[in-house]
């Protein structure tokens, strides 16, 4: 057996949602008529939804509490003001630009500050960050440390940037660079930790270049409960304290609060620089809207001031990353070949090792993932070819990405550890199959973003 949790969540469940398994033959169909593409399913035909930890959270009676007391006035709204003071004390900016989600975000900051022929380097955007950028006409450069790729590497800061080849960048590169992002934790390899001395340095070389630094937010806290767990001098000082110190050393963040806001919809920009934040309200108001609701309605600030508060209490993160890690741990010990360490929304799963006998034009992840919903209703995401798998517009050929994985991302607060087990179960018993299994093939697909609505078949 392997070791139990050392700690009982650190909440009772007050009202509940019903889910259901509906039976294997059910499952079966419901997947083929879905192009076997699990984000065709509806919600009432999956079990366990672990697709994404954004917008999934669920609130606390006071998060629930608070969405009573929303002011929805269009202008002056006192929720903005709960709101934006929550952000000061927790971020340490002085200005707050409500925005619909995270994306949002990144659209004003890169509307305003990245011009055709820049370069925007980070340890490793998020898709939509890339795509902002893209659509800028700029280009996004990934600099996330060697270790950061590699998935058997136990590094404790695997979200790190790569220092020296961020200096290069800045050295050849400067005056085409208008800002550095930092992604916290880094989703795309796994949500895997940044530590503060890379911030530290990170901040130091774009100061010397007098370049501005950013952050992405979406997972602060848990960034920061790592740095307490696994960063010397960090040990016992509060996650309130590390969270300042961390954007202490940038210019501003842009927030999915559908993350680490503990809300179902939300975001914002926060900018240290006032002259800044004038230029940001030009495109908040055309894109979003007014600047004191932006996109949000008045309860929904009033429920994210309540999440900022809780989601950096080390009870919670505690129990967050702790079940996180009780996946992670039960798939390794029934020999599932996951990313390590775990990192703080989910488990990665390398479908290569689980089938090694399909080839990556076949879409082992995107197998993987049709094949845990057969065994257990589970619902991941394919993170490979399908995702990130790319037409050379030269040559015609496919550019294969470097690793085939599956994102087992757990929603806050949502499911318990015994969905966990089932989960672990559904894993082992496609692994002991696993041979059997045949890959896809792609019969329909979009243009961009092609893994949202691709239909796939099964090869004969
Ligand atoms: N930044 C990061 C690191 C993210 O993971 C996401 C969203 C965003 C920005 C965009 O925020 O969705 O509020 O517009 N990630 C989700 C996911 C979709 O499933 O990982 P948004």
């Amino acid at each position: 057996m392997r070791d139990r949790r050392e700690y009982a969540e650190p909440f009772r469940i007050k009202m509940v949602e019903p889910v259901q398994l509906i039976p294997r033959e059910e499952r079966r169909r419901k997947i083929e008529e879905a192009g076997f593409n699990v984000f065709r399913l509806r919600s009432s035909e999956v079990f366990i939804d672990l697709l994404t930890d954004s917008g999934t959270s669920a609130m606390s009676q006071s998060g629930w509490a608070a969405l009573l007391q929303g002011d929805e006035a269009y202008a002056g709204s006192s929720s903005y003001e709960e709101m934006k003071e929550t952000v000061q004390d927790i971020f340490g900016y002085p200005h707050v630009v409500p925005t619909h989600q995270g994306r949002a975000a990144e659209n004003i900051l890169m509307t305003m500050l990245v011009q055709p022929g820049d370069r925007v380097p980070g340890n490793m955007h998020f898709d939509t960050t890339e795509g902002h950028i893209m659509l800028n006409r700029a280009e996004p450069v990934n600099l996330v440390v060697q270790e950061g790729y590699r998935i058997s590497s136990d590094a404790p800061f695997k979200g790190n940037i790569d220092l020296q080849r961020l200096e290069e960048e800045l050295d050849s590169n400067g005056d085409r660079i208008p800002f550095v992002l930092l992604t916290i934790t880094c989703n795309n390899n796994g949500g895997q930790p940044v530590s503060m001395q890379n911030i530290r340095d990170t901040a130091e070389l774009t100061r010397k270049y007098d370049v501005p630094l950013f952050f992405d937010a979406a997972r602060f806290a848990e960034n920061a409960h790592f740095i307490r767990e696994r960063e010397s001098g960090y040990e016992g000082v509060e996650i309130r304290d590390i969270a300042r110190e961390m954007f202490s050393w940038g210019d501003g963040c842009t927030m999915s609060a559908k993350k680490d806001g503990l809300v179902n919809i939300g975001g914002f920009l926060a900018l240290r620089d006032e002259d800044l934040y004038h230029r940001a309200i030009q495109w908040q108001i055309p894109f979003e809207g007014y600047i004191t609701y932006g996109g949000m309605a008045g309860r929904d600030m009033q429920a994210m001031a309540v999440g900022l508060r809780e989601v950096i209490d080390e009870q919670y993160l505690q129990d967050r990353i702790g079940q996180v890690r009780y996946l992670a741990e039960g798939l390794a010990h029934r020999g599932v070949p996951v990313i390590e360490p775990p990192g703080g929304h989910g488990v990665f799963i390398d479908a290569r090792q689980v089938f090694p006998h399909i080839p990556q034009r076949d879409f082992p992840a995107q197998a993987l993932v049709v094949q845990l919903y057969l065994e257990g209703g589970v619902r991941g995401v394919e993170l490979g070819t399908s995702a990130f798998g790319r037409t050379d517009p030269d040559t015609g050929e496919m550019q294969y990405p470097e690793l085939e994985l599956v994102r087992l991302a757990i929603p806050r607060r949502v499911y318990t550890d015994r969905h966990m087990d089932r989960v672990v179960e559904a894993a082992a018993a496609v692994l002991e199959r696993g041979g059997e299994v045949r890959g896809l093939q792609l019969v329909r697909e979009a243009p961009v973003l092609r893994h949202f609505t691709a239909e796939f078949a099964r090869l004969p």
